[in-house]
């Protein structure tokens, strides 16, 4: 098979977040946090060292600030719901994820909640001087996706940051596409709160992921429960993380998530970057010349992390990715992605689109095949 679904799910992963995954239920898997033992300590500083990796690897200012959830999307629901109160105003844009848009859209539908949403050009590019423009008195916060997981399109999170900051306004991340592809520092983009998946580009197993919080910005919790601190209390702790963090943690997918950060630290972040556009351009420049295809992302490193997203014109994406997968052994992921807004801006909410993503351990030879698969399709069309 060749993989090229890495936008839903990085796969394969590194040898050594599997080792260490194992290694840690065999040898030490108790609970982290929640006895004097020495199994329980030994787990503690498992996810303490975890909390240390992802943090200098995304420049939070202390690991505490960073609480540990299953995926992006809870990360993103903690944050939005834990910020906002009925009346508040959302500036958010038209590439955002469902993750985004249904849990804004319900808080307005439900909870009178104001969101305007800022439109793009036909990639998915926004002005953010259309951001400030829509600033109004009681606007809250302001949400924007790195990358797009539909076309990859990078978005100009500084810029928002920088007009968030000035307006004193709060900026969420969704870095679900684009971590562990470009370097984020959460400092530079002023983002306040920021989502993202282990499972994705940091090439960490399922069902981790986390959410920054700026030191000092009060967060209310979605979930109360157990945190293993003050335990006599029979309210939630107020201190980051555990006033976010109910419940026992993942904690042999938060070994592998900081073990597949590790791997991405070896590697070289730049190197991943470069390694991953030498593959998107490839297949960029193939496809572009293949008779019926039009393509949806941009074949440039700095606004792309991996996406090629295209159609045979006049047919439905979920044909090609059927035929790539049941012909030619090749992964893609075709429809419309959780993303109904991004495919309203592309233009494709008829078709959707197929999705090539590619991730680090791809190959020129698995890029060269699935070339030779699209034209032998465009010539069978
Ligand atoms: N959000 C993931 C994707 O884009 C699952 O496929």
């Amino acid at each position: 098979m060749i993989y090229l679904d890495n936008a839903a799910t990085s796969y394969p992963k590194p040898d050594r977040v599997m080792e260490e995954m194992t290694r840690c239920m065999r040898e030490y898997c108790a609970n982290p946090g929640r006895g004097g033992h020495a199994m329980s300590i030994e787990s503690g500083k498992a996810v303490i060292e975890a909390r240390e990796v992802i943090s200098s690897f995304f420049n939070f200012s202390n690991p505490l600030q960073l609480c540990f959830t299953k995926n992006a999307t809870e990360a993103l629901n903690i944050a939005i719901k834990g910020c906002l109160k009925p009346g508040d105003h959302v500036i958010t844009t038209c590439m955002e994820h469902n993750s985004v848009a249904r849990p804004l859209k319900t808080l307005e539908r439900d909870m009178g909640m104001q969101v305007s949403i800022i439109e793009g050009n036909e990639f998915g590019e926004i002005d953010p001087q259309d951001i400030k423009k829509s600033i109004r008195q009681n606007t809250r916060l302001i949400i924007c996706t790195l990358s797009s997981n539909v076309n990859g399109i990078v978005m100009p999170v500084k810029e928002i940051g920088k007009i968030a900051r000035e307006n004193g306004i709060l900026f969420l991340v969704d870095a679900a596409q684009g971590a562990g592809t470009v370097k984020i520092d959460v400092d530079e983009i002023n983002a306040d709160m920021m989502a993202f998946p282990g499972h994705k580009g940091l090439l960490g197993p399922q069902g981790t992921g986390g959410l920054y919080v700026r030191e000092g910005l009060k967060i209310n919790p979605l979930l109360q429960g157990g945190t293993g601190s003050n335990s006599e209390n029979l309210y939630q702790p107020e201190f980051m993380p555990d006033v976010l963090e109910s419940g026992t943690l993942n904690t042999p997918g938060i070994v592998g998530l900081s073990h597949g950060i590790r791997f991405i630290e070896n590697f070289g972040l730049e190197n991943m970057e470069l390694y991953k556009y030498m593959l998107v351009k490839r297949l960029h420049e193939g496809v572009e010349e293949i008779r019926g295809v039009k393509v949806y992302s941009k074949n440039d490193m700095k606004k792309n992390t991996g996406i090629v997203a295209l159609n045979f014109i006049g047919t439905d994406s979920t044909q090609i990715s059927y035929t790539l997968d049941k012909v030619y052994h090749i992964a893609t992921r075709a429809g419309f992605h959780c993303a109904p807004l991004a495919h309203r801006t592309l233009g494709t909410v008829e078709t959707g689109v197929v999705r090539f993503s590619v991730g680090c351990f791809n190959t020129l030879e698995d890029i060269d095949r699935t070339l030779d698969a699209l034209r032998e399709i465009s010539r069978k069309l």
